[in-house]
């Protein structure tokens, strides 16, 4: 059990447009009820003027509000995010600039795809402790309406936009967590800037059968190393991707689906912020009480995956 981190605050924000599986039967040729049974997505909110910059610094100062702390105690700033506003600066540093943060807090993205946010608890929880000021800010933020082919019915039906942020701070509570990559190239890419092809493309399938395999075995083994039976986890939030998989690993994991939280009926996949968001949701709502554990597992683009088992 390593040293972790206890949430302060949280704090989300999507754009106002809403997309609705009808709106996308008039833009390719797919249907309400063909998106509903394969991924649960009713619909999601699209970017029309609001930039990645809008949503996490608003989505950062909501988070900060709720902890009620002022720019000047944080201490560390990372986005997780794999379509920052420019290549450089980074995402981390506009909402640095934005929020007025203090030149001793170092300010970095984090690419790990829909696995970002857990990747960015990790790198939260290791460099915290070590900053100069008592609080950490991590965002993760994606508007993937922007890589998005518009006329590829296998992945813009898919994805949504927005951001989620938490506010953290070292904790001596239980923490575990364990990240995991394999690197291939050829299942989910997009090119951007490099290669001059910007369409996000994805194997369906493959995906599919890669989270169904290792969302259940990395939750599994993450209660394990902590030594907490499954049945103590209160809530399982999983990256919101598609419900066919949150109920796959439901089954696998022998947990009622009531404990697995799911909201990308709302949102579609919203890659490094559906996790921060689904969190500030829950949160808002009331459902998380102190002492709560959370099981966390991501998974996306790299090929990366991961979880977080932690104290609420
Ligand atoms: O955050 C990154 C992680 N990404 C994911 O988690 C995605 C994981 N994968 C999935 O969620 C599923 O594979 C999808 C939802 C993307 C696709 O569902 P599927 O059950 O694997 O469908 P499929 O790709 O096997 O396609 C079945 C059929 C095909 O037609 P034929 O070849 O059987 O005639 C597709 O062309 O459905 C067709 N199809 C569509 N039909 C209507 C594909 N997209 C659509 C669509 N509307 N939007």
């Amino acid at each position: 059990m390593e040293e972790g981190l206890e949430f302060c605050g949280t704090g989300r924000a999507v754009p106002e447009h809403i997309l609705t599986n009808e709106d996308l039967c008039g833009m390719v040729e797919t249907s309400d009820e063909w998106i509903q049974a394969r991924t649960g997505i009713r619909e999601r909110h699209i970017c029309q003027g609001e930039t990645l910059t809008d949503l996490t610094v608003l989505a950062a100062r909501r988070a900060m509000e709720m902890a009620g702390i002022s720019a000047d105690q944080v201490g560390l700033c990372i986005v997780a995010t794999i379509t920052p506003h420019c290549a450089t600066p980074s995402q981390a540093c506009l909402v640095h600039e934005q929020l007025g943060l203090a030149q001793d807090c170092p300010a970095f993205d984090l690419n790990a795809g829909c696995t970002g946010f857990l990747y960015g608890l990790e790198t939260m929880a290791a460099l915290l402790p070590r900053q100069r000021r008592p609080y950490g800010l991590l965002i993760g933020g994606d508007v993937l309406s922007r890589v998005v082919d518009w006329t590829d019915r296998n992945t813009c039906v898919l994805f949504g936009d927005g951001a989620g942020a938490a506010v953290l701070a070292p904790s001596k509570a239980p923490w575990t967590c364990h990240l995991h990559t394999q690197g291939d190239g050829n299942i989910i890419w997009a090119h951007g800037l490099s290669l001059g092809q910007s369409a996000i493309h994805m194997e369906g399938q493959a995906v599919y059968r890669f989270a169904v395999e290792t969302v259940p075995k990395c939750a599994m083994e993450l209660a394990q190393q902590a030594q907490l039976p499954l049945e103590e986890v209160d809530w399982f939030v999983l990256h919101q991707a598609n419900c066919r998989i949150v109920e796959a690993a439901a089954r696998q994991m022998h947990q009622p689906k009531e404990k697995f939280y799911l909201n990308m009926q709302h949102y579609g996949n919203t890659s490094a912020a559906s996790i921060p968001i689904a969190l500030d949701e829950m949160n808002r709502a009331g459902m998380l009480k102190k002492g709560q554990k959370i099981l966390s597992v991501g998974f996306g683009a790299g090929l990366t995956w991961g979880g977080a088992l932690f104290t609420w």
